[in-house]
């Protein structure tokens, strides 16, 4: 909860793809992770029915109500569910196996369904120094829900041909959700994850270095089996494994996203 009154301009940053499986939970919390162990205020929003940061992040999850996450607000219009994780610094709004059917609901309502979130966020930003929002695989109106609020996304990608291509369309999202919803929107980046020694590995980041430029982060996500240890142990990796190449490459990351 709040530290001592303090009153914060917090940064709201997307970890997104519409690509399952490209390392945007790991992501999300390593970054969460890595900002409260320095000390920082820290928020993680869980806006995915997969629920996994959840799994990781908060003791008991399994009993945990429809009511004590993020489809509260997504669906009742009700405040945020905030609660402490396992990690200091770090609060989060865990998500909820029924969100999975929310798009029907969200499709056919008549209100501002794309601000959902953003309405019940304004009431606690000022908590948190930073907000990271962990993006279902899906470019739908959960993701729409998390760009409206967010000042920032990160995109990840790994190798793979379906995965670079995969670009093209969340670009597009992220294009549109600028024009209608959320004209401050901007991108953080394009993340390259579990990278490995493999041809096709340094072939997929060769492209996407030649397609996007400067919007690939200089930092390299390796493919390591400690992350996946890491999860079963439900740790975030600089606990857990902090000289492996991982918990190396997440600092790295740090230092290059907010300048630490
Ligand atoms: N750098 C890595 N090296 C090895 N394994 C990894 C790495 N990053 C993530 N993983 C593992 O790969 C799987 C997918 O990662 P993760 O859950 O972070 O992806 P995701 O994009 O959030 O997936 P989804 O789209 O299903 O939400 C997980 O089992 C995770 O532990
Ligand atoms: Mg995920």
């Amino acid at each position: 909860m709040p530290a001592s009154g303090a009153v914060y301009l917090s940064m709201v940053l997307s970890i997104a793809s519409q690509k399952g499986g490209v390392g945007k939970t790991t992501t999300s919390i390593s970054l969460a992770a890595g900002l409260a162990h320095r000390g920082k205020r820290v928020l993680l929003i869980d806006i995915d029915s997969q629920a996994n940061s959840s799994k990781v992040l908060v003791d008991n999850f399994q009993q945990l109500r429809a009511e004590q996450t993020i489809y509260t607000t997504i669906i009742d219009r009700r405040p945020l569910a905030v609660r402490s994780s396992n990690i200091t610094n770090l609060d989060i709004i865990p998500s909820h196996i029924l969100l999975s059917n929310t798009d029907v609901k969200l499709t056919t309502a008549l209100d501002h369904r794309e601000a959902r979130l953003k309405t019940q966020l304004a009431a606690i930003r000022p908590d948190y120094e930073y907000i990271i929002i962990d993006c279902p695989p899906a470019l739908s109106w959960l993701t729409i829900n998390a760009f409206t609020a967010s000042d920032k996304v990160l995109i990840t990608v790994s190798p793979g041909y379906f995965e670079l291509d995969s670009i093209v369309q969340i670009s597009k999202t992220i294009q549109e959700v600028r024009e209608y919803f959320n004209p401050q929107i901007e991108l953080a980046g394009f993340l390259y994850t579990m990278s490995d020694p493999t041809v096709n590995a340094k072939t997929s980041l060769r492209i996407l270095r030649q397609t996007y430029t400067d919007t690939v982060l200089k930092t390299i996500i390796p493919r390591n089996t400690d992350i996946r240890d890491a999860h079963f142990h439900k740790k975030d990796i600089f606990t857990f494994a902090p000289q492996s190449k991982s918990a190396q490459a997440y600092e790295r990351l740090l230092v290059e996203l907010f300048h630490l």
